[in-house]
């Protein structure tokens, strides 16, 4: 067999499998894994595992935590006391990428041995040992197994994210393993001396040991092994929060990386970044191309103007492909940009900062950083929540930049072509403005979400939880001022029944909130369309060139009482076709043909799909509630009556001037101009999305009339003019 090693863009073994090449995508495999930095310390890594029942493992991206760690476990004997090894990730993609090539790497399929779960979708089965999932899934798993006793391991990955819900699940695991080691001792009923949230847990084993209890036994559960896995290089904060936990390092390989910046200030990012992609693809040697981009949308204008412009180019250069990668992307389509190049080509990845350490795409040598990053922000004041694109820190610019390893696919090792190439777009003098690392998301985001599931799991004194860096006590006591609002918590605090069945569902609480009001209602059959076309990112798709017919699209779709009711129509109206085309051709013919009349009404097929998916989902959850899912028919009054009882927290009142005041924080706003009432302005709205530009917007709007504020929330409205 040739040697696949000399070979760095030989073509992809993987669409045409023979069984020649089968045998040799196994080999390449085994031996990219024996090059990975991590193999050489295997036993010592799985020694300190054995050793310590919480371990910090902090390593480059790239060495083969993610992927080879769990499997070391496996192999060495951690699951074989029935229970299973959990992987956490902050992103979704993450979850099934790493999965999917896991189960490769052991040459089983996907959701046998090795399997993932994220919201919405879970492809594991009681065979899996090795189960990658979310954070916030794992939190969800805590509601329903409060011991999370299935799980013999437990891993947080990516803990430098710091993401909210990373952060919720350290002081989380914390107290699990606490009790989980008390069980054993028998100890669970004598020991009071405890952090507050420590006894909450408690009490919970108390209520559920009850009867076991009284036949003198005490349940036993195995000690949870506890494994804090970061990219970044400062394990202090997390051996700190474990009581000075022992941090183990694993050497990664750095590469030289060479790095460029702007003589001048950027205007506009997206044609700086395709200057400088046409300028590596027609003037440096070969190696793949990392883009770093703010979101789906911007990943699919540039995608577009890249296929544009290689039109012009003459036939011998438009050896370019270009991948997408973000975290909305159906999973289908995920794998790809971790296939080699076929021969002669050259890959352009355009991904989210998901490709700043959660996953590594080998092959690449040039990385194209625009130096920004959409993020979280919360103003507390406001009580407003926006993704706004801000630009990055230090910390992420140094990932980014490492990103440029130029990873030879088949071997494992560095490219011997020169260093890698980092293009900053911006100057070096806005680099040393950068400040050093990310705020946690924790310190910028609401909170309801998470208060409202600390409480469904017990812990009521949220503000004295033992969070790894505590939010800011304003946040705390807003989210819980809409929670009441909300009516999940009671005038004490406590969770009410309302916000019990709240924190079951899978969704935002003002989600949950609608669906429950809207089974009241008899409109929860719309609503479930709503909420899940609410939840998916840009359902319509306007690319510049096409505004004109896109809008004339939207319109055959668009209701005058707001864009709620124009997404039910694209909804309906997709899935009436479905059903029709079903009638007369196979499943797979009839999902096809939707994309085609997706594109032709100008409707992002990818969020449908995802929507759809969300939908079913959904209909699940609530038909497990007990809900009863009635339809309105056409009463869209009552509809919009709905949407005015569920999200009355962002209502907004017409100025003179034509501009919006948000009824609850003063805000001024505008309706941001994809709405279907932009023109119409009417007087009183509720809306979903607020967005920060050069204005604040708010997007997903719906007309209301003031009167039913008042009569469908008069805790809030009543009191006012
Ligand atoms: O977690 P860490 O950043 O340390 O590394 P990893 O995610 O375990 O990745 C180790 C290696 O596996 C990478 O260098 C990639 O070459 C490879 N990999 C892959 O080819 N396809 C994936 N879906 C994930 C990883
Ligand atoms: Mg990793």
């Amino acid at each position: 067999m040739p040697s696949m090693a000399a070979n760095k863009f030989s073509r992809n073994t993987h669409q045409n499998q023979t069984k020649g090449d089968f045998v040799s995508r196994k080999q390449m495999i085994e031996q990219q894994r024996k090059n990975l930095p991590i193999a050489a310390v295997e036993r010592r890594l799985v020694e300190e595992v054995r050793n310590n029942d919480t371990l910090i493992i902090v390593g480059e991206t790239g060495s083969g935590k993610t992927t080879q760690l769990p499997q070391y476990l496996f192999k060495w004997g951690f699951c074989r006391d029935g229970g299973i090894i959990g992987i956490t990730q902050p992103r979704r993609v993450a979850a099934i990428t790493v999965a999917k090539r896991v189960a490769e790497e052991c040459g089983i399929p996907l959701g046998q041995k090795v399997g993932y779960a994220i919201r919405f979708e879970d492809v594991t089965s009681g065979q899996t040992k090795i189960k990658y999932m979310t954070d916030g899934l794992l939190l969800r798993e805590a509601l329903l197994d409060p011991y999370l006793s299935k799980y013999s391991v437990i891993i947080v990955d990516e803990a430098h994210e710091r993401t909210i819900h990373t952060d919720v699940l350290l002081g989380l695991l914390k107290n699990v393993q606490k009790a989980r080691s008390k069980s054993i001792n028998g100890v669970v009923n004598t020991d009071h001396n405890n952090s507050n949230n420590g006894h909450a847990l408690e009490e919970r084993i108390d209520n559920q040991n009850d009867g076991i209890l009284k036949s003198c036994q005490v349940k036993k559960y195995n000690p949870l092994k506890l494994i804090i896995m970061s990219a970044s290089l400062d394990a202090r904060v997390f051996s700190e929060y474990f009581g000075g936990a022992k941090a183990v390092h694993v050497q990664g390989r750095q590469f030289p990386v060479d790095i460029f910046y702007t003589h001048k200030p950027e205007t506009d990012c997206i044609d700086a970044a395709l200057i400088t992609i046409f300028q590596i693809h027609l003037e440096e040697g070969p190696g793949d191309v990392l883009v770093f981009l703010t979101g789906q949308e911007e990943i699919e204008s540039v995608e577009r103007l890249i296929h544009e412009r290689l039109r012009q180019l003459p036939e011998c250069s438009r050896k370019l492909l270009t991948f997408p990668i973000f975290s909305s992307l159906p999973s289908e389509k995920q794998m790809r940009v971790f296939m080699p190049s076929p021969a002669g080509h050259r890959k352009v990845i355009l991904a989210t900062n998901i490709a700043e350490t959660s996953v590594t795409i080998p092959g690449i040598r040039y990385v194209v950083d625009p130096g920004l990053v959409k993020a979280r922000t919360y103003d507390p004041k406001m009580g407003v929540d926006s993704l706004i694109i801000v630009t990055t820190s230090k910390a992420q610019a140094l990932q980014r930049r490492s990103r440029a390893n130029f990873l030879n696919f088949y071997s494992g090792r560095a490219g011997r072509d020169g260093p890698g190439k980092c293009y900053r777009l911006y100057q070096e003098s806005f680099f040393e403005k950068l400040t050093d690392s990310t705020l946690p998301e924790i310190k910028r985001c609401d909170l309801s979400n998470v208060v409202l599931q600390l409480k469904a799991l017990g812990i009521d004194d949220v503000i004295n939880f033992d969070f790894i860096e505590k939010p800011d006590r304003t946040a705390v006591v807003n989210s819980l001022w809409s929670l009441y609002l909300l009516g999940a918590v009671t005038e004490d605090n406590k969770l009410s029944d309302v916000g019990r069945q709240m924190a079951r569902l899978p969704l935002d609480p003002v989600y949950s909130k609608a669906l429950i009001v809207a089974s009241q209602f008899g409109c929860l059959k719309e609503m479930l369309i709503c909420v899940a076309m609410l939840s998916v990112e840009s359902i319509f798709y306007a690319p510049r060139e096409k505004l004109e017919e896109s809008r004339n699209a939207l319109k055959s779709f668009a209701s005058l009482e707001g864009d709620h009711l124009t997404l039910l129509n694209v909804y309906r109206a997709a899935d009436e076709f479905f059903q029709k085309n079903k009638m007369v051709h196979s499943e797979e013919k009839a999902e096809k043909n939707l994309r085609k009349w997706c594109k032709d009404n100008y409707i992002n097929s990818r969020s449908l799909k995802h929507a759809r998916d969300i939908h079913s989902q959904i209909v699940r959850n609530v038909e497990q509630m007990g809900l009863r899912i009635t339809s309105c028919e056409d009463d869209t009054l009552l509809l919009r009556r709905c949407l005015a009882a569920s999200f009355f927290l962002k209502a907004a009142m017409k100025q003179p001037d034509g501009a919006y005041r948000v009824t609850l924080s003063g805000l001024i706003v505008q309706i941001h101009p994809s709405s279907v009432l932009f023109r119409a302005k009417p007087e009183c709205i509720v809306f979903n999305e607020l967005v920060h530009t050069n204005h604040s917007y708010v997007r997903n709007v719906s007309r209301i009339d003031y009167l039913w504020l008042v009569e469908l929330a008069p805790n809030l409205y009543a009191v006012q003019d």
